[in-house]
């Protein structure tokens, strides 16, 4: 969920009923997730700095006014914390279906499905109608012909990868696995509200010509085939993974050194 704490001191709270014991400066979500309860999310990873944009990981605490999002919230001692409330789960549940309302739901023929944290976590939360059906989605084609002003093009300048607008969530891994695990600053997001996208460098650049090193710390990030690989376009997701002990090929012969 979000990235460890390296506190010598510890704290004592209780989630859902039972008590827990982590270290302080934990996120709520990380001790929750150490509980063995896992709080539904989208914007936080375990190697990234909690960023609580895609609200999904909301919580009640006893005491707290409203519902913060667990994965910025640390634990305090004493804490009492709900995660899986009626409240919370209609709340979830909400957020959900408005970014399923603006996504393509091509998840048929999509490189990414099965393989979807957006998908997984609309199965978690329960969704399964969305009310709004707009016309098109934002940055997409049309589904009736018509030009859509707002349309933006998939980038395929970059030899490994493709980024398509039309499925971003604007969560803003990629964003920061730029800047944190790279190091790189070729990522930005650029627009407000509704129009907010990710653009690599200024404005005008793909991909090909921003500072993006192709080191793919992006792509890993990504939830959904925002960006997507293009092996994995062109050949599918893997249906097997084989386990090399040797460092000079990916055949898997099991070669052992002595
Ligand atoms: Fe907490 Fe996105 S996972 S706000």
């Amino acid at each position: 969920g979000t990235p460890a704490s390296k506190s010598d001191k510890t704290v004592t709270l209780k989630i859902d009923g039972f008590d827990v014991t982590v270290p302080a400066g934990t996120s709520v979500m990380r001790a929750s997730a150490l509980a063995g309860i896992d709080i539904p999310k989208l914007c936080a990873s375990d190697n990234l700095e909690a960023f609580g944009s895609c609200r999904l990981c909301v919580v009640e605490i006893e005491g707290r006014r409203g519902t913060p999002a667990s994965c910025t919230t640390p634990v305090a001692d004493g804490m009492v914390v709900k995660t899986q409330s009626p409240k919370v789960q209609k709340l979830r549940k909400g957020v959900m279906e408005l970014y399923i309302s603006d996504h393509p739901l091509d998840c048929l023929t999509c490189a990414a499905n099965g393989d979807c944290e957006l998908q997984d976590q609309a199965g978690i939360v329960g969704l399964r109608d969305v009310r709004y059906h707009p016309k098109q989605t934002h940055f997409n084609v049309r589904q009736n012909g018509e030009a859509n002003p707002q349309f933006i093009p998939k980038d395929d300048s970059n030899p490994y990868f493709t980024y398509d607008p039309a499925k971003c969530i604007v969560c803003s891994r990629c964003v920061r696995a730029c800047e944190e695990v790279q190091g790189t600053f070729a990522l930005t997001i650029e627009g407000r509200g509704f129009d907010s996208r990710v653009s690599a460098g200024a404005a005008g650049d793909d991909f090909l010509s921003s500072d993006c090193v192709s080191c793919g710390a992006c792509v890993q990030a990504c939830p959904t085939a925002t960006l997507q690989e293009k092996s994995v376009i062109e050949m599918g997701t893997p249906t097997k993974s084989v386990v090399t002990t040797c460092a000079y090929c990916g055949v898997g012969c099991s070669f052992k050194a002595e």
